[in-house]
């Protein structure tokens, strides 16, 4: 069996200890021979390498496990990149978020004002790391969940349009359907989804059952009525992740045709979300209070200790495993069935074909074989049309550096809505991002 040679771009992520765990767990399915974690931030990467270093030798001291800032050490003969950077960090984050909240508009990781200003950030520092990529490892796959991942995945398309071994893919699509197992009490693996939208904006148009073919849609929105909605791992959320899922059952209530990704809320009740987020204390705070300083103090006390024995608290989340399984699929040419981002081409009839679109594909060692899913009804057709032109307009504004083009995405956007307020809260978050975004020039 080949062994892969793997890396994790943004080694110091608050997810890389849980990768690191699944990796070792799942190491007789997917035997890797080396895996390097790339950072810019050395200080921060070292804890969780450190942390990394002991963990391999203990459980997985066959593979070769390492640390780098260094771009050629990190690429040369790499089969599978994982990339998950935060540009700017939770700093930054906290500005996404509070800076349009303090204007009376929805800010958050990845819509919104705050989406496209992270948006901006991830794009040049995406488009770096993809050409440093390719500079050592041409054939490499490109696993990115980096957000916002619909702005990256159009970014990407358009600086690498013949690169077909890039794959920008989230995880909230399959952890709603693990919810969805929850509440029918029934195996994840059991449901077979068919989905289509833009990343994180989409809806569910059956969920069946892979056995006998039944759509459990239905029962599924019974269930939600009756019950409300939770996380699969509703036992290990933050209270925000716990009101995020809650916001299905309303949701449902109000479109019942289909089941909506969990971040429909915020385009759906921007003003409700508005009222009921709290502007000095967001998400970006819970994360650092909650997850950051959990994280770092597990790979603190295991690196005190030298060893993991009887420090194996480390949490690892169905995000890891899941993208190892869509590496996986690619490696085995499983052709396994994944709702991952794909450049349109029809997949979504009535929308363009040029359009990143999110739907279920057959993924094999050819890439995603993305499933139709024929014309989509007006109404999400409306609101994914507003949202795509508003992405296009911004990754446009990237790339002339024009200032009139990101008012344009700015005031197209539907948590927005408003020219005034769209060159208010750009103005300001120009300011925020200064050495992060492109120059904006205004024309003459
Ligand atoms: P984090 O801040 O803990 O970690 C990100 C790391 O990236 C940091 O160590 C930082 O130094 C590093 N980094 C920043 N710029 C970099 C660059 N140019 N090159 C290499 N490394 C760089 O953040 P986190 O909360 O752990 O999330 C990491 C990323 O993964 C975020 O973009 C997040 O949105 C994304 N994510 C996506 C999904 C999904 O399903 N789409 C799920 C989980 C996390
Ligand atoms: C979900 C989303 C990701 C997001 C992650 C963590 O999995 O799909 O895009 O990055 O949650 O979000 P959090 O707010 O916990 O950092
Ligand atoms: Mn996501």
């Amino acid at each position: 069996m080949k062994k892969y040679n793997i890396v994790i771009v943004g080694g110091g992520s608050t997810f890389t200890p849980g990768f690191l765990k699944s990796f070792c767990r799942m190491k007789e399915e997917f035997p890797i021979n080396k895996l390097v974690l790339f950072d810019i931030n050395a200080e921060r990467q070292k804890t969780i390498g450190e942390f990394g270093k002991i963990l391999f030798e203990e459980l997985y001291p066959e593979a070769d496990f390492t640390y780098t800032t260094d771009i050629e050490k990190t690429y040369t003969e790499s089969d599978f990149v994982f990339m998950q950077m935060r540009v700017g960090g939770y700093k930054m984050r906290e500005s996404d978020e509070k800076t349009p909240l303090s204007m009376g508009m929805i800010g958050q990781e990845t819509v919104g004002a705050g989406g496209m200003a992270y948006g901006l950030r991830s794009t040049k520092e995406m488009i770096k790391a993809v050409y440093d990529i390719r500079r050592y490892a041409p054939d490499a796959w490109i696993l990115n969940y980096s957000n916002p991942a619909a702005i990256v995945a159009e970014a990407l398309r358009r600086e690498f349009p013949n690169d077909k071994k890039i794959l920008n893919i989230c995880d909230q699509p399959e952890n709603v359907v693990r919810s969805c197992s929850r509440l029918l009490s029934c195996d994840y693996k059991n449901l077979d989804p068919v989905y289509f939208g833009l990343n994180h904006y989409g809806w569910f148009t059956h969920i069946y059952d892979k056995t006998n073919g039944d759509d459990l849609l239905s029962e599924i929105k019974e269930l939600i009525k009756e019950k409300g909605f939770l996380p699969q791992d509703a036992e290990q959320r933050d209270p925000s992740w716990l009101d995020t899922y809650g916001m299905v059952q309303p949701m449902m209530e109000d479109f019942p045709d289909y089941l909506p990704n969990t971040y429909n809320q915020y385009y759906l009740y921007p003003e409700y979300k508005v009222e009921h987020l709290n502007p000095n204390y967001t998400r970006a705070n819970e994360v650092i209070d909650g997850r950051e300083k959990r994280v770092f103090e597990e790979c603190k006390t295991v690196i005190k200790a030298g060893t993991i024995k009887g420090y194996v608290n480390i949490h690892e989340d169905a995000h890891a495993e899941f993208m190892i399984e869509v590496a996986m699929s690619i490696a085995y040419n499983e052709n396994n069935r994944y709702i991952v981002i794909v450049e349109n081409n029809g997949a979504i009839n009535n929308l363009p074909d040029d359009a990143m679109v999110e739907v279920a594909a057959v993924l094999g060692s050819n890439g995603p074989r993305p499933m139709r899913v024929g014309n989509i009804p007006l109404f999400q057709k409306g609101l994914l049309e507003n949202q795509l032109a508003c992405e296009k307009l911004l990754i446009d504004a990237y790339f002339e550096e024009s200032y009139e083009k990101a008012l344009q995405a700015f005031t197209l956007n539907r948590l927005i809505n408003d020219a005034k307020k769209a060159r208010k809260i750009l103005d300001a978050l120009i300011e925020e991002n200064k050495g992060y975004w492109p120059e904006f020039k205004k024309a003459e």
